[in-house]
């Protein structure tokens, strides 16, 4: 009989990505969607299927990870052999505005998944897993961050994240759940939410290139942060619920780089050089000299003349707002996923300027076709040959 998941966060970017890994693996997939004013669920569209389709491998369920009743039916309803506990208020800055929130829905949201499967009997049956985050190591105590180095959360996402971590290791020890922790280091990619710093920068970038924004407006650039592709985070998802053994593992790339090194990296795939300059807030981002054929190949010769003119006349494009700030910041991450790489023979194939590439070129795509809207056609510029 093909095996079923239980995905909670089905609709953001990893919840999206593992229906799809888990449905190509004969998996039937179940998801948790909240109800929204708007749809929110083109990440997914594409696997949707007609309700009336007899053997469906992709069925969504209206919930919430607040609703304990809810949360017990669908996993009673759907009886799934995986349970991927994905679901959650994840932007750091923003739990700080909302940490009740945060900790009912990140913390005790996760309560409700192991107790639900414990009262429902299927201990034997339902493996788990949890999104636990190198924010838990916050405000760092060892460089690189392994499964043993300690936490300090510095957030109250991260602390939610913290109950989270422990409850899971709990319910394994007291009740021999299979549940696992993958403690991952953060993953971007082209369906990133627009609010979280990389898809901030190659958004605005697109932006900045084709001539629709002039400047990006930004936080610490200072941090540093371990970047991959969540496309190779998901796998390591799948991998942790196959081993024999429940265990908690860090997934990481093991580089660190500064969210000033992102943008710059960025900005030199489309082929334009920019230098920083200028202390805390008063620093700038500055646009120094543009590779004409490269910026031809990667943004279109039609903004060619703008991008210079720009250069020559107004370079700044970066400026500080301290808005962005955080209470508290997590300044380092650097992950060691040793474990990981031995055990479950997880590599990742992305590097940071894989996924800066696979980023740019889709955001370009996208504002590309806001910016041919809003010129009105293909009067002046002829995007889509
Ligand atoms: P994401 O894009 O923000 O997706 C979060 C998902 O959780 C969305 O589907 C969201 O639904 C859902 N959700 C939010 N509140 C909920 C609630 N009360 N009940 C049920 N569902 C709720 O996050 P992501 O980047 O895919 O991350 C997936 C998980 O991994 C999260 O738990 C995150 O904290 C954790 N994590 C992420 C990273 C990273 O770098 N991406 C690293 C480590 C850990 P809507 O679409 O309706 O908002
Ligand atoms: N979002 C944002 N916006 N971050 C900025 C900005 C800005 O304008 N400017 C600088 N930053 C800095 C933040 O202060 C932080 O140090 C870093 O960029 C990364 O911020 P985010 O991309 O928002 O991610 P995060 O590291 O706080 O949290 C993400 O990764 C965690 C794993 O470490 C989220 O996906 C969490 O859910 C996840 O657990």
């Amino acid at each position: 009989m093909a095996r079923s998941a239980l995905i909670t966060g089905i609709t953001g970017q990893d919840g999206a990505y593992l229906a799809e890994f888990l449905i190509k693996k004969g998996y039937t997939v179940h998801g948790i969607k909240r109800r929204s004013s708007l749809l929110n669920t083109d990440r997914i569209d594409h696997l949707y299927q007609d309700p009336h389709v007899e053997k469906r491998n992709l069925i969504l369920h209206y919930g919430d990870l607040s609703d304990s009743m809810n949360v017990t039916r669908i996993i009673q309803e759907s009886q799934p052999d995986e349970i991927y506990n994905l679901g959650a208020m994840s932007h750091v800055k923003v739990s700080f505005d909302i940490p009740e929130y945060t900790a009912n829905t990140d913390g005790i949201g996760t309560l409700r998944i192991l107790e639900a499967v414990r009262l429902l009997g299927m201990i034997s049956k339902t493996r788990i897993y949890q999104a636990s985050t190198s924010e838990l190591y916050g405000l760092v105590q060892e460089i690189p961050q392994t499964e043993k180095t300690s936490f300090y959360p510095r957030s109250p996402y991260a602390v939610a994240k913290l109950y989270s971590y422990w409850i899971t290791v709990n319910y394994r020890e007291a009740y021999g759940l299979h549940a696992s922790n993958g403690i991952l280091f953060n993953h971007e990619s082209p369906i990133r939410g627009e609010t979280f710093v990389s898809r901030k920068i190659t958004r605005a970038l697109a932006r900045i290139a084709l001539g629709m924004q002039d400047i990006l407006y930004m936080g610490n650039l200072s941090s540093r942060r371990d970047w991959g592709h969540a496309k190779d985070y998901i796998k390591a998802m799948y991998l942790i619920l196959q081993q024999d053994k429940p265990d908690d593992y860090v997934i990481a790339t093991g580089i660190s780089t500064e969210v000033r090194e992102f943008i710059r990296n960025a900005f030199a795939f489309i082929g334009v050089d920019i230098a920083f300059f200028g202390e805390n807030l008063e620093e700038t981002g500055v646009m120094k000299a543009v590779d004409e054929n490269l910026f031809c190949e990667k943004v279109g010769e039609a903004h060619l003349s703008d991008i210079k003119n720009r250069m020559k006349n107004n370079p700044v494009f970066v400026k500080v707002d301290p808005v962005y700030f955080r209470p508290t910041e997590v300044d380092f991450l650097l992950g060691d996923s040793s474990k990981a790489r031995k055990i479950l023979g997880w590599s990742p194939e992305y590097d940071l300027d894989g996924l800066i590439a696979d980023m740019v070129t889709s955001d370009m795509i996208l504002m590309k076709k806001e910016h041919y809207i809003k010129e009105g056609g293909y009067k002046t510029l002829n995007y889509f040959e």
